[in-house]
């Protein structure tokens, strides 16, 4: 079953003078279940391809649909409904909140639907993330950009979206906690038939996808 359908995706920028065409009529196919990385060089437009797929900034031009049905980029409360129940983010900085606990970050997601976040739910998905428990009623300042890593990871997981969109989630780890991380994904993956899209400089992280997708001069393509 296809998850995400996009077609003719454009996104342009303007840069002083001139305007450069970061996403050139993409076209991205994705299935329920798949765990695809993004790989490009820095400026590709990893990020900006992301931010689209994930509902969160309207191409210049292209049309999307998400399980299914086509999205209405300009009814920005829906989108933000469907943001907050099918997909988990997880930002390349992170974007955590310095005045909350790790545990009341990680719960935001439910918070925002209307829930108490369950403190044993977010035991259950410390773990699978690899965080310690004790590291509960910390604030984010007081942890290393590696179980910050971790904490955004948790936070994207709590609500149990469909498709789970990581921007470099290991660019602050180290090869180890790298490998680590991305094998946790792959087991959440399997086991409750997420999707992840993951943008991503480390080849650790893409060998563990099940495909990678190469953005360059704007183009999408497939690694033969
Ligand atoms: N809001 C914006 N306004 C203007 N230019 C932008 C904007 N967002 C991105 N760009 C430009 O678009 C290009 C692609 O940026 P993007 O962040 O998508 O790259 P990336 O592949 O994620 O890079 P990195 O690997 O460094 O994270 C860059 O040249 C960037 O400067
Ligand atoms: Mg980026």
């Amino acid at each position: 079953m296809t998850i995400i359908e996009a077609k003719g995706i454009s996104q342009s920028f303007n840069s002083g003078q001139k305007t450069i065409k970061v996403l050139n009529n993409i076209d991205i196919s994705i299935k329920r279940g798949e765990m695809i990385a993004i790989m490009g060089v820095s400026g590709s437009g990893k990020s900006t391809l992301l931010h689209i797929l994930g509902l969160l900034n309207r191409p210049d031009s292209g049309s999307l649909s998400f399980l299914g049905n086509s999205i209405d980029f300009s009814n920005e409360n829906l989108l933000a409904k469907i943001r907050n129940k099918h997909i988990g983010f997880v930002f390349q900085f992170y974007s955590l909140i310095g005045e909350l606990t790790i545990e009341e970050n990680i719960g935001l997601p439910s918070m925002i639907s209307g829930l108490k976040p369950e403190k044993d739910r977010i035991g259950i998905i410390m773990n699978l993330v690899g965080l310690s428990l004790d590291k509960m009623s910390r604030f984010p300042s007081t942890l290393s950009g590696g179980e910050l890593q971790r904490v955004a990871l948790a936070r994207a997981l709590i609500n149990n979206p469909d498709i789970v969109i990581a921007d470099e989630p290991t660019a602050n780890l180290d090869k180890a906690s790298s490998i680590d991380i991305v094998n946790n994904m792959k087991n959440i993956n399997s086991q409750a038939n997420q999707t992840f899209i993951i943008a991503t400089h480390n080849k650790d992280v893409a060998t563990r996808c099940h495909r990678t997708l190469y953005l360059s001069g704007g183009k999408l393509g497939e690694k033969t």
